[in-house]
């Protein structure tokens, strides 16, 4: 008899109505009426060359053969490329960020080793961390003084000598607060002085204004998470990459799950993505400008309610809603019933789940102006009904 590992696990709640998560899951998906703002994916691609070169690609059966394992030299050269860590940095093609953050947790943590986090925050690296390390520390950073983010002074409270990895997702899911270049020196003195590793999640880089990367300041002690789905629209894909200097790939090489290589049409498309960026990227950012701020438009209507982070500098941002008396779950199904899929505060924290709804907004303008008209609407109601 085998009996199911006790890893940190998200606090999800299964939608009323249904059996299981992946049923509610299989019922948004085939919805074509849903509109999409339950996951921080993007829906604002035309049919443009990734489409293209990925339809090339099935029409040529690329599918029939495995390909390179470590990935097509050309997607790594351009991911590499796209970052400007050409010189001292090695890549590996990954499933997407979250088989990078199975990897890097696997590699950097033993037994004995300590994990920071932070709570808001994206609980699967909790999960992951907790299988291969001790004991994993989520520090609550959902207030003001912190600036709703882990800062350097958060981790320095909380690190001891097992500490071995700390996990900046940035910026970060679900809030969209990011780091400043000084705040970065600041995690690389840590990291430097202590031989920490900095797990550095860049899944929504290219929706903030000025990103920086963590491993321009600390080399040789961050591991950097690259995801395809959110900018590039391939969520569905499933390809991501994990860069790291050599000595690190390296050692990661050895722990591959996927040794027969990534989804070769997903390659394809992402090598159309990374190389027609220019053409689509300041549309896709200025849409998700816009939208936001239609977003804070109506949530200033609301009394009680405020956006923790604005702007976001991802894709999403959480709504409070703590001193409305709308809890998050009741105005979430109020929406889902009028075809708005959005996110509970529970799916991305343990300790505020209860104070926050959570949006995606990289969709079309017209969805999320319906999306603030039933959210009035909803809030209107629900409030009245106290
Ligand atoms: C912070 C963060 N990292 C990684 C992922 C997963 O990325 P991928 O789809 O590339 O596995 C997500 C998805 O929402 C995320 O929010």
């Amino acid at each position: 008899m085998i009996s199911p590992k006790k890893y940190a696990k998200p606090a999800r709640i299964i939608p009323k109505g249904y059996k299981t998560a992946n049923e509610f899951f299989d019922f948004v998906f085939n919805d074509k009426d849903m509109i999409w703002m339950g996951q921080n994916t993007n829906h604002l691609h035309d049919e443009n060359q990734i489409m293209d070169s990925m339809i090339q690609s099935i029409k040529k059966r690329d599918y029939n053969k495995y390909p390179p394992p470590e990935g097509f030299p050309e997607l790594k050269e351009l991911i590499l490329k796209d970052l400007g860590l050409q010189n001292e940095f090695e890549i590996l093609i990954t499933a997407g960020g979250t088989e990078s953050l199975y990897l890097c947790t696997n590699d950097i943590l033993s037994p004995e080793n300590n994990t920071i986090t932070c709570d808001p925050g994206y609980l699967i690296i909790d999960n992951f961390a907790s299988r291969f390390g001790d004991h994993v520390k989520s520090v609550p950073i959902y207030n003001a003084e912190c600036g709703y983010k882990l800062t350097p002074e958060l981790v320095r409270e909380n690190m001891d000598n097992n500490t071995k990895l700390v996990s900046l997702i940035d910026p970060l899911n679900p809030l969209g607060s990011s780091y400043t270049k000084a705040e970065l020196k600041d995690f690389a003195d840590i990291a430097n002085d202590n031989d920490i590793y900095l797990l550095h999640d860049i899944t929504y880089r290219d929706f903030a204004r000025d990103h920086q990367l963590m491993a321009k300041f600390a080399p040789e002690h961050t591991v950097t998470v690259y995801s395809f789905s959110k900018i590039y629209g391939m969520a569905g894909m499933r390809i991501g990459s994990v860069i790291g200097v050599p000595d690190v790939i390296k050692s990661i090489k050895a722990i591959v799950i996927n040794d027969l290589g990534t989804n070769v049409v997903s390659q394809r498309g992402a090598i159309a993505a990374l190389k027609s960026k220019k053409e689509w990227l300041s549309r896709i950012k200025n849409t998700t400008r816009s939208n936001q701020d239609i977003i804070k438009k109506a949530v200033d209507k609301v009394e009680g309610a405020f956006i923790p982070v604005f702007p976001s500098e991802g894709n999403m941002l959480a709504i409070d809603l703590n001193n409305t008396g709308v809890s998050p779950l009741e105005i979430s199904e109020y929406l889902l019933d009028r075809k708005v899929f959005t996110r509970e505060g529970s799916y991305t924290s343990k300790l505020f789940g209860h104070r926050y709804l959570r949006v995606s907004f990289s969709i079309p303008p017209e969805h999320v102006e319906y999306f603030v008209e039933i959210f009035l609407k909803g809030m209107k109601v629900l409030m009245g009904s106290k």
